[in-house]
């Protein structure tokens, strides 16, 4: 892959982890023999990201340092108490670095394929904001209490992951802008809301967010097994 132009990173992992459970917030359990947060922070650092600010629940420093341990470039900050109070959080962090470009990714997503790092800065060069999507294959149906009340056409659906990434000033003002509104699924949409284009590029299953304890099972390396159907 061509050589990628210079960005920062936010790791957000300051969550609860309440619908996985277990003894620790699921960004510190295992996965794959490293805790969660751990194989995202390293993808970021092996392509030259800097600095890596990784939001924290508070009381969570030494879980961090140790799951962090040895890996370059990396501070800490207090999360908040939703993501993206997390999210502002790190931001802040970096106010003063400013970078011109910025990665947000969630720690519940481990395995970050270089490749879409690549599509999202080179969509920055012509966009303040690019985030990876992928296309809805299932119907869509909407439930009101158990019963069908409609359907949604899929065709303009997108399914969005992330790392997003953003010019970093433009995402700033925007969570800025955005402080005390609703609450936000992602850093898209406090993009938006400040009036910034954000392009979609080709997302990647390897981004899946891993949210419930079974998520975690499923988690060793896949051995494909000569079915003729794949
Ligand atoms: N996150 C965060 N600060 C919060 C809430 C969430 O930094 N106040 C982070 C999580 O650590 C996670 C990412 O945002 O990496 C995506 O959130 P999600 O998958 O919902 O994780 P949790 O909020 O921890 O899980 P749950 O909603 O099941 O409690
Ligand atoms: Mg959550």
């Amino acid at each position: 892959m061509a050589s990628l132009p210079p960005f920062a990173a936010v790791i957000v992992a300051a969550g609860k982890g309440l619908r996985a459970g277990g003894p620790l917030p699921k960004q510190f359990a295992a996965w794959r023999g490293k805790p969660l947060l751990r194989h995202s922070a390293e993808t970021f650092a092996k392509l030259g990201a800097y600095p890596i600010v990784v939001a924290i629940p508070e009381g969570a420093e030494e879980l961090a340092a140790e799951a962090l341990a040895g890996i370059d470039g990396l501070s800490f900050v207090k999360g908040g108490a939703t993501r993206q109070l997390s999210v502002r959080a790190a931001l802040e962090a970096i106010a003063s670095a400013a970078p011109s470009a910025i990665l947000i990714h969630d720690a519940a997503r481990p395995d970050c394929p270089p490749t879409v790092i690549g599509r999202l800065l080179s969509a920055l060069e012509s966009q303040p904001g690019a985030i990876p999507v992928l296309p809805v294959v299932d119907s869509i149906a909407i439930d009101h209490a158990g019963l069908m009340a409609g359907a949604a056409n899929r065709e303009k659906l997108r399914r969005v992951q992330t790392p997003q990434a953003f010019r970093f000033p433009d995402i700033l003002a925007a969570h800025r802008a955005w402080a005390g509104a609703a609450e936000a699924g992602d850093d898209a949409q406090v993009a938006r809301a400040a009036g910034l284009d954000v392009a979609l590029v080709e997302g990647d299953e390897r981004l899946r967010k891993l949210t419930f304890a079974g998520d975690f099972r499923t988690g060793a390396p896949m051995i494909r097994i000569g079915t003729g159907y794949d």
